[in-house]
């Protein structure tokens, strides 16, 4: 690789913030994000994971952090923006993965879970944003804006209510909603917003739909046109990508990242 290449895709020097990302694609993106030379500060509930994640990535060129966060409290939220604010001088890249599911049928949808739905998936990278700002915007740039990357899911483009998916479904079809419109009021403060929307990528959460339905990870196999789930290289690739040069130009993007799942339904 040349040194403009490199130089292209390189995050030597970024600080990051990868929520949920010890886990199923957080941590997919953390390990492709601590390659590319950045450093990590990694948000979620279990200590066990994130510790795990702080030793397996000790030997790389960038750094990973594990602080222990619930986010689906404001005062989680508010401790994890306290905790950063005390100790960094400056955030180049949030990335709001942390997330949760549930589907049921219309009649037996819970108001409990449809909210504990939004609040994580919605409610938690606003007022993270929010919190966040004074940090996302200390040292960005006309020519180096800050990043932040939503990951919302092909769940929110879909028509199909995916087996009743419908507080999962109105949660990232609103996180795509709000990066358009974030991107939009933040540009002038040098922050660029985009969200990835993931097809089927190895996680907890699809282990958790191929055990509830027999045959669906071998039909899903069937119906991607790629005839494979995403990867670390998949998702990792895009995310250094729409936060390193390469993506400067970038925001207000919603990309489907399904192996052509999505284009295949239609
Ligand atoms: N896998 C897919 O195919 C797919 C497809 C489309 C979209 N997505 C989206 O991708 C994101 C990651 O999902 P995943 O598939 O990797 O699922 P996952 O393995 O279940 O991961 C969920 C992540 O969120 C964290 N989390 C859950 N509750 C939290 C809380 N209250 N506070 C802080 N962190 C919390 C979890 O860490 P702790 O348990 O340690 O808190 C975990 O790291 C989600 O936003 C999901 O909607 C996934």
């Amino acid at each position: 690789m040349t040194d403009r290449s490199e130089d292209l895709f390189s995050l030597a020097g970024k600080t990051a913030l990868v929520t949920g990302g010890a886990k199923g694609i957080g941590a997919l993106i953390t390990r492709t994000l601590v390659d590319a030379g950045c450093n990590v500060i990694v948000a979620a509930r279990s200590a066990a994971a994130g510790t795990d994640m702080e030793a397996t990535l000790a030997e790389v060129p960038g750094r990973c952090r594990f602080v222990a966060s619930d986010l689906s409290t404001t005062a989680g939220v508010q401790a994890l923006a306290a905790n950063l604010s005390e100790t960094l001088p400056a955030l180049d890249i949030l990335v709001n993965n942390a997330g949760t599911f549930d589907a049921a049928p219309l009649e037996a949808t819970s108001a409990e879970r449809w909210d504990a739905v939004l609040t994580l998936n919605l409610r938690a990278p606003f007022f993270l944003i929010q919190a966040l700002l004074p940090l996302l915007t200390a040292r960005a740039t006309a020519a180096e804006p800050a990043r932040i990357v939503n990951i919302g899911s092909i769940g929110g483009l879909m028509p199909q209510s995916n087996g009743g998916a419908y507080a999962y479904g109105c949660s990232k079809a609103a996180i795509h909603q709000l990066t358009r419109m974030l991107a939009s009021d933040l540009k002038p403060r040098h922050v660029n917003v985009n969200a990835i929307a993931p097809g089927y990528f190895p996680s907890d959460m699809t282990n958790g739909f191929f055990a509830a339905v027999p045959g669906l990870r071998d039909k899903m196999l069937e119906s991607i046109p790629a005839h494979r789930f995403g990867s670390a290289e998949d998702i990792g690739g895009f995310t250094v990508f729409l936060c390193s040069r390469a993506g400067a130009y970038l925001t207000g993007s919603i990309t489907a990242l399904d192996g052509g799942l999505l284009t295949a339904a239609q």
